[in-house]
């Protein structure tokens, strides 16, 4: 799928997107995501690919969270996909910026009422004594908002990736694998290959 590549990534990373789709069993759109904190120590998790808009990687998580507070300190990012029903790896480098509020309103609209109310109850990433004061958190939200609109909470909202560089791995026989990496020069991608 290498052989012949097209001049935008984007159109590739697309085409193999919409492979994974077809093919993986779930969450086709599950990226690692890492991040860096201000001592340039790395974690990585992953989060959902909601999309891709004006060439940026979109996911959405809470900003209080490990991540969210390591990207407000340093907004050097990689993603990874892994489709193993394809033999297909996707990586990423790039820059991170918080979404509109217009953006983040307009998919948080989107989601579950119970995800909605989740992401106003969970304090992600930071310490839980008892699942029960989630639960408790929970029922008091539901309650607070009864039928009404739930607004997107202040502390939640989406980054979009601004990639610099994208390397599309293949597998192939005997771990000689095809790697193509393309990057940004001069406003225009480029392409290299690499050695497996
Ligand atoms: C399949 C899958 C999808 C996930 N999607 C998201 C997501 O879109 N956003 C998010 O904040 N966390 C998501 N998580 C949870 C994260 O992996 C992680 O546990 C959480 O965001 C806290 O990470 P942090 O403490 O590094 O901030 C997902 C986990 C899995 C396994």
């Amino acid at each position: 799928m290498l052989q012949t590549p097209p001049s935008d990534p984007i159109d590739l990373f697309n085409t193999w997107f919409q492979k994974a789709g077809e093919s993986e069993p779930n969450d086709p759109n599950a990226m690692t995501l890492a991040t860096v904190d201000g001592q340039g120590r790395p974690s990585a998790r992953i989060v959902l690919l909601k999309g891709i808009h004006d060439g940026k990687f979109v996911f959405f998580t809470n900003l209080e969270s490990r991540k969210g507070r390591e990207l407000a300190e340093n907004h050097h990012v990689a993603l990874c996909f892994h489709w193993k029903s394809l033999h297909l790896q996707v990586r990423i480098e790039g820059t991170a910026t918080k979404v509109s509020d217009q953006e983040a309103d307009a998919y948080f609209t989107t989601r579950a009422v119970g995800s909605q109310i989740g992401a106003w109850a969970s304090k992600q990433s930071h310490p839980l004594s008892d699942r029960s004061d989630l639960e408790e958190a929970l029922a008091a939200y539901s309650l607070k908002f009864g039928d009404d609109h739930i607004p997107r909470p202040p502390y939640w909202s989406g980054f979009a990736v601004l990639p610099e560089i994208i390397e599309f791995w293949e597998e192939q026989p005997f771990r000689l694998h095809n790697r193509l990496v393309y990057f940004h020069e001069n406003d225009t991608w480029q392409t290299i290959k690499l050695y497996p």
